[in-house]
């Protein structure tokens, strides 16, 4: 019987394989993994729905459409960003917009520890002396930023964290970036993450930021950036 199952799950995949499906499968639209009212008082039903269901879809529509006209299906979106400086630009911006909504979408949780895991709590003590420290530097990274953007808490190329500050929808894994890295932890500055319950109290949606991190995705991506 297990034998049986092993024949037919390989057929499916050479099946896929030859019709090239599983390419076109490589760029999915994920669900978001909560309600939209799930992040309520920190971040609004109504931002929420529209974030995800007009700004990260159109981000991923146009992104998709790009992606078929310059066959990068083949490609991940980490070795994309690696040489998107090469890519049209619609590539940049619209692939940026739907990976990073994707792993921001992830690192939120509204059952939030409200602190890091034991893990990340000694790696950002490593790199930054302390979590207050590390603190500090990503909200000033997130309310500096001029204009819209991202900022970002990454792994370097030396295993040491680092805080950075992105425009538009670049990422630390482009080659158009000063500092590049892999992202754990993540915040959306663009006025539409926020506008809606915050107006442009940009440090207050900053400040409340913190009530509503998944940590223990941001360890996951931890381990995964060491391998
Ligand atoms: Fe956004």
């Amino acid at each position: 019987m297990k034998q049986l199952l092993f024949f037919i799950a390989g057929v499916a995949t050479l099946a896929l394989l030859v019709s090239g499906e599983v390419k076109a499968q490589s760029f999915e639209f994920p669900q978001l993994p909560y309600a939209y009212n799930a992040l309520e008082p920190n971040i609004d039903a109504q931002t929420m729905e529209i974030h995800y269901t007009r700004h990260h879809k159109a981000y991923y529509n146009n992104f998709v459409k790009a992606a078929d006209e310059l066959s990068l299906a083949g490609l991940s979106l980490e070795e994309i960003f690696a040489n998107v400086s090469k890519y049209p630009v619609t590539v940049r911006n619209n692939g940026g917009g739907y990976y990073n909504h994707m792993l921001f979408w992830e690192i939120l949780s509204p059952n939030s520890t409200g602190k890091p895991t034991e893990m990340v709590q000694k790696a950002i003590e490593a790199s930054f002396g302390s979590f207050q420290s590390f603190k500090e530097a990503f909200e000033g990274a997130a309310k500096s930023q001029f204009g819209s953007g991202w900022a970002w808490l990454s792994v370097g190329v030396d295993g040491k964290l680092f805080v950075s500050s992105t425009a538009n929808q670049d990422n630390p894994l482009m080659d158009v970036v000063a500092q590049r890295g892999k992202p754990i932890l993540m915040i959306d500055v663009w006025e539409h993450a926020y506008y809606l319950k915050y107006q442009n109290k940009r440090a207050d949606y900053v400040t409340n930021f913190w009530n509503i991190v998944n940590w223990s995705k941001v360890e996951e991506l931890y381990k995964k950036a060491h391998n």
